[in-house]
């Protein structure tokens, strides 16, 4: 049922602006999330006009949630925006996001199926199905409930790739749009999909009027796996977009030079010691981020160049993601299992070659940014890679970007990185063998041009011409 004073604007994603966490008392904490998503859906902005509409992700969620009796955030934790959190049933939530979303469409669009891990579509697999379409259905009669005649509403990535579809049933009036931050696979991979799930995917997606990508390679896989699914010309009721996110220059800047990132530096500086080149990388444990082989080849940078042993150190921040799926709990020791072989085998007294820290801490991400000479993101693939754009923007004396060639952020990038085949092991260390000897007139003009295209689209740009194509 259309609201007759509903918000012009919408935007609908699984993780919100905002979590709860819960003391022993059983007060409330609201912490505002980062990341390129959150600030460039923020542009929404906090009138009446705009409601963004997120799941309940934990136990202080769905307090949070009960306590607006199912309404709105209170405008003191979400900096005045206007938030709706859907408490979903919790075991209808965990199939929809750690069994369909997480453990089948994120491995279908990264292409990270292999032996032993397979896909499995079984009938727990329709199952979970069953609740990733409820999960979906959630969302898009909130969006009904709260869009006003008309609105404009933007649905986002691979958790919400039904709602479209069925909003489009609710509500024929809308301007729907929906944005994938992830690659999307090519259709010789997709159709290991059973054929009923491919389809009803793509036709989830294409109930939108729009269906956007990071890059044109995903934007034209969609289109092909459209084709190769549900037949030639199938797109032709949607218009397919490609907006590239960039870096947010100016939160960054600013932020990389608050105290506690300078806290951080010491401490670094203490932990790398005195006339040491740095190869930073900053991920979330995540298969796709393709962490132990970058350990794997800077194994074999200091095999193969024994005159860099004692000169550099691996800073390699990997922190802890989706850890209620096995394979990401198995995914992060086996990280920390190949870090401390590699400092067993190599380190000395005075020198511990591999840094790793796991625990979530976003000071210590910049410090580390700060500090790059050399900044490793090699993912078998990936959306965009915003850590790539953000260590040219924020390292004090430039950096090198070794950048894999299956990373979206590649498109804009790859002129100035230095890039590999994320699989390739030997290459992936001799091109660290390369960035480290850079000269240093070079390696400042290419970070240079790296910073200068890593922001030419701000997050907040990258939505508003969303929604402005959409009005279109
Ligand atoms: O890349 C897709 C994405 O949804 C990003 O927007 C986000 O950085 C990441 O995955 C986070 O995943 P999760 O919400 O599962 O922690």
């Amino acid at each position: 049922m259309a609201s007759t004073h509903g918000a012009e604007v919408l935007v609908a994603s699984n993780r919100g602006p905002v979590s709860y966490t819960a003391d022993e008392k059983g007060s409330l904490r609201a912490k505002r999330g980062g990341g390129g998503l959150v600030s460039g859906l923020s542009a929404i902005g906090s009138d009446a006009d705009s409601v963004w509409v997120c799941a309940a992700l934990g136990d202080g969620d769905r307090e949070a949630v009960r306590r607006a009796q199912g309404g709105l955030l209170p405008a003191e934790d979400t900096g005045g925006q206007r938030v709706r959190m859907l408490d979903i049933a919790p075991d209808v939530f965990a199939d929809a996001y750690n069994g369909i979303a997480n453990s089948v469409l994120w491995f279908v669009h990264h292409m990270l199926y292999q032996t032993p891990l397979e896909p499995v579509f079984d009938a727990r697999f329709r199952r979970q199905w069953a609740s990733y379409q409820a999960y979906n259905r959630a969302f898009a009669e909130a969006l009904a409930e709260e869009a006003a005649v008309g609105a404009a509403v933007v649905v986002q990535d691979y958790h919400l790739a039904l709602a479209p579809r069925m909003l489009r049933h609710l509500r024929p009036d809308l301007r729907i749009g929906h944005f994938s931050h992830t690659p999307w696979a090519p259709p010789d991979y997709f159709r290991l999909l059973p054929d009923d799930i491919a389809a009803e995917l793509l036709q989830g997606i294409l109930g939108a009027d729009r269906a956007a990508f990071l890059t044109g390679r995903w934007a034209d896989a969609f289109t092909a796996c459209c084709e190769a699914v549900l037949g030639p010309g199938i797109t032709t009721g949607t218009a397919i977009g490609v907006h590239g996110l960039g870096a947010d220059a100016d939160f960054l800047r600013t932020r990389a030079h608050e105290p506690d990132v300078d806290e951080r530096m010491t401490a670094l500086r203490r932990e790398i010691g005195e006339n040491r080149r740095t190869i930073v990388r900053v991920d979330r444990t995540e298969l796709s981020k393709n962490i132990v082989r970058g350990l794997l080849a800077y194994r074999q940078l200091l095999d193969d160049h024994p005159e860099w042993r004692e000169r550099v150190v691996h800073l390699a921040f990997a922190y802890p993601s989706r850890q209620d799926l096995a394979v990401y709990r198995e995914y992060t020791a086996e990280v920390q299992r190949v870090a401390e072989e590699i400092n067993a085998q190599y380190g000395t007294a005075g020198w511990r070659p591999v840094v790793l820290h796991v625990k979530d801490d976003f000071a210590r991400s910049l410090a580390a940014y700060r500090l790059a000479d050399v900044a490793l993101v090699n993912p078998i693939r990936d959306g965009m890679n915003l850590v790539a754009k953000e260590v040219p923007v924020v390292s004090d004396e430039g950096c090198v970007l070794v950048l894999s060639r299956e990373a979206g952020a590649y498109e804009e990038l790859g002129e100035d990185a230095i890039g590999v085949n994320p699989y390739d092991i030997g290459g992936m260390a001799q091109a660290l063998h390369a960035a480290l000897g850079m000269p240093a007139g070079e390696r400042a003009e290419r970070s240079k041009r790296l910073a200068a295209a890593a922001t030419a689209l701000p997050p907040a740009k990258w939505f508003l011409d969303q929604l402005a194509a959409l009005e279109r």
